[in-house]
């Protein structure tokens, strides 16, 4: 394997196989786990090039996100890496400019609800960061997990937008037995708070449940879910269902939708998603592909 840390050893090192090798990337902020793993497994099925990148992106950081306090845990993460047969990691020191960046990439509309209605910038950071490393791996395909589905419809949408060469995929959430969606913030749940956690997925499965037993009207699939996590004393900063692709609010389930949570369990801020499929059409491992997705 091989750790990369300049732009200019990277595309010299991947000159000789553009073109002739399937080169997949995975972006990453580092701080590993099975979640991220699972990402790289699916890049090192789909293609001959395994790239992942490790940088923890200033720009998609607010004001009052602690930046510094992001967890750094480079040699463990590269020892992952390693195992699951990564060729190169990508690890810049910077990729800003010195004296600031003038020109960057802005999302509309898409960042304006879900995560991105507390977060305001941070998708603008996202994008501009992803189209930068887009720009330097020139990835045949790219793997974001699915548990930031805001995310990985946002950089789809990015993708289709401006004509980026870059197929995007999309990879299932990966959960513990109990349903708790693999996050890099588990680790602040204390044991208390953890016993709390599944309830997060569970009133999303409880969603399900009522429309496989035929009720479409979001507002009333909502309350259920509500009811459920009040039973549990969780109030969620949201608890929304939308459209899959535009994320627009769904009034009811009649195209590829997805019921979104946010909330807090302790001092820890959880997120989970799932898709609301009728019973005859479930997926399991789903492949987003935004010039046709853009299109339901
Ligand atoms: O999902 C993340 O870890 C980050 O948002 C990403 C895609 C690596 C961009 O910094």
């Amino acid at each position: 394997m091989n750790i990369i840390e300049t732009t200019e050893e990277l595309r010299r090192t991947l000159a000789p196989v553009r073109g002739r090798e399937r080169i997949a990337f995975v972006p990453t902020m580092g701080c590993l786990h099975e979640g991220h793993l699972g990402l790289i497994r699916k890049a090192r099925r789909l293609a001959d090039i395994v790239v992942v990148s490790i940088y923890i992106n200033p720009m998609q950081f607010g004001p009052n996100e602690d930046f510094d306090a992001y967890p750094r845990t480079f040699e463990q993460d590269s020892a992952l890496c390693e195992k699951e047969g990564v060729d190169i990691i990508f690890h810049p020191h910077n990729l800003y400019p010195v004296d600031g960046i003038k020109v960057s990439l802005r999302v509309s509309e898409l960042d304006g609800c879900l995560c991105g209605a507390s977060r305001p910038g941070h998708f603008n950071g996202v994008v501009t960061v992803v189209n930068m490393l887009f720009n330097i791996v020139q990835p045949d395909i790219a793997i974001f997990g699915e548990k930031d589905w805001q995310q990985l419809a946002i950089i789809s949408r990015m993708v289709s937008d401006l004509h980026m060469g870059v197929e995007i995929i999309g990879a299932p959430t990966l959960r513990e037995n109990d349903g708790v969606a693999l996050s890099s913030r588990n680790r602040y749940l204390s044991i208390e708070d953890r016993s709390k956690a599944p309830r997060l997925h569970e009133a999303l499965q409880s969603i399900q449940n009522l429309l496989e037993q035929g009720e479409t009207q979001s507002s009333k699939l909502i309350e259920l879910g509500k009811a459920r996590l009040a039973d549990a004393g969780i109030t969620p900063e949201y608890l929304e269902i939308r459209n899959a692709v535009t994320l627009q609010t769904a009034n009811t389930i009649d195209a590829p939708c997805r019921v979104f949570i946010a909330a807090r369990i302790g001092n820890t801020r959880l997120i989970d998603n799932i898709p609301l499929e009728h019973a005859t059409d479930r997926e399991s491992d789903r492949i987003i592909e935004p010039a046709t997705e853009t299109l339901l």
